[in-house]
């Protein structure tokens, strides 16, 4: 068992970060987590008491994200492992059809979000050259489908800046971007329609990917890699 970190980790309320939540905590780690939907951010309040903490924020908001990581740092401190999980996908469709608005939200929230993120908590954690930052690509940020341009568009970029930025942290850190591998999901369901049911429940990839996510250190720093 690894010893107990500080965990920022966006997208909680559900899917993958739900399951995430749940694993990290069983292991003793402390969660600090947001999402988007306030009645999901109270049940979790109940459900898992502090030191574990959990805000609504919208993470495309810069102003949000500030006073989030604000209060984290004065509170349980400078976490050890940062995880930009939260993401949009789009409707499938060609991306000519894709409005303006849906566009900017995956943009806002998948790319923007994750650099909100790391603009408010990484000076922290670059400041004690100590933690890990791994920020979810998928199997769409290393290839391409007819439907999902914007999510494509999102998740290559987010393997260029995470392999950018390995290579700004000081020693001893790491920035990952990691692929999670095809899990049920409500982003799933968009994209696959039922077809989602024949992939794996959030709460078995989560043993796995718990393993693989603690286990990441300064030798991963800038590599694509998968929970397998
Ligand atoms: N499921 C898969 O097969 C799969 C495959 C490849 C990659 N991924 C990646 O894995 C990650 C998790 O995906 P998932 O399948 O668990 O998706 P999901 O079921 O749709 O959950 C997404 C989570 O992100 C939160 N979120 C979305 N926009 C947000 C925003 N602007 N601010 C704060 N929170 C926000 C949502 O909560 P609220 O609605 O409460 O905000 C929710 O908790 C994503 O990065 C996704 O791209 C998933």
């Amino acid at each position: 068992m690894s010893a107990p970190r500080i965990v920022v980790l966006t997208g909680v309320t559900r899917g993958l970060g739900r399951a995430l939540l749940r694993e990290l905590a069983a292991a003793g780690h402390t969660v600090a987590g947001c999402g988007r939907n306030a009645g999901h951010i109270e049940a979790l309040r109940r459900e898992y008491p502090a030191p574990h903490s959990f805000a609504t924020v919208d993470v495309s908001d810069d102003v949000q994200v500030s006073s989030w990581a604000v209060q984290i740092l004065d509170t349980l401190g400078i976490p050890e492992l940062l995880i930009n999980n939260a993401a949009l996908v789009n409707r499938n469709a060609p991306l000519w059809e894709i409005q303006a608005r849906e566009f900017d939200a995956l943009t806002g929230a998948n790319i923007n979000g994750v650099t909100n993120v790391i603009r408010h908590f990484v000076p922290a954690m670059v400041k004690v050259k100590r933690g890990v930052i791994v920020n979810f690509s998928s199997g769409w940020g290393r290839s391409t489908s007819a439907g999902v341009a914007p999510y494509c568009a999102t998740k290559w970029a987010i393997e260029g800046l995470t392999k950018a930025l390995a290579q700004e942290l000081p020693e001893g850190m790491a920035a990952v971007p990691l692929n999670p591998g095809i899990i049920d999901t409500d982003m799933l369901r968009i994209s696959f329609g039922d077809e989602a049911g024949a992939y794996e429940s959030p709460e078995r990839w989560a043993v796995r990917a718990v393993k693989k996510i603690l286990a990441l250190g300064p030798k991963d720093s800038g590599k694509s890699l998968s929970v397998d």
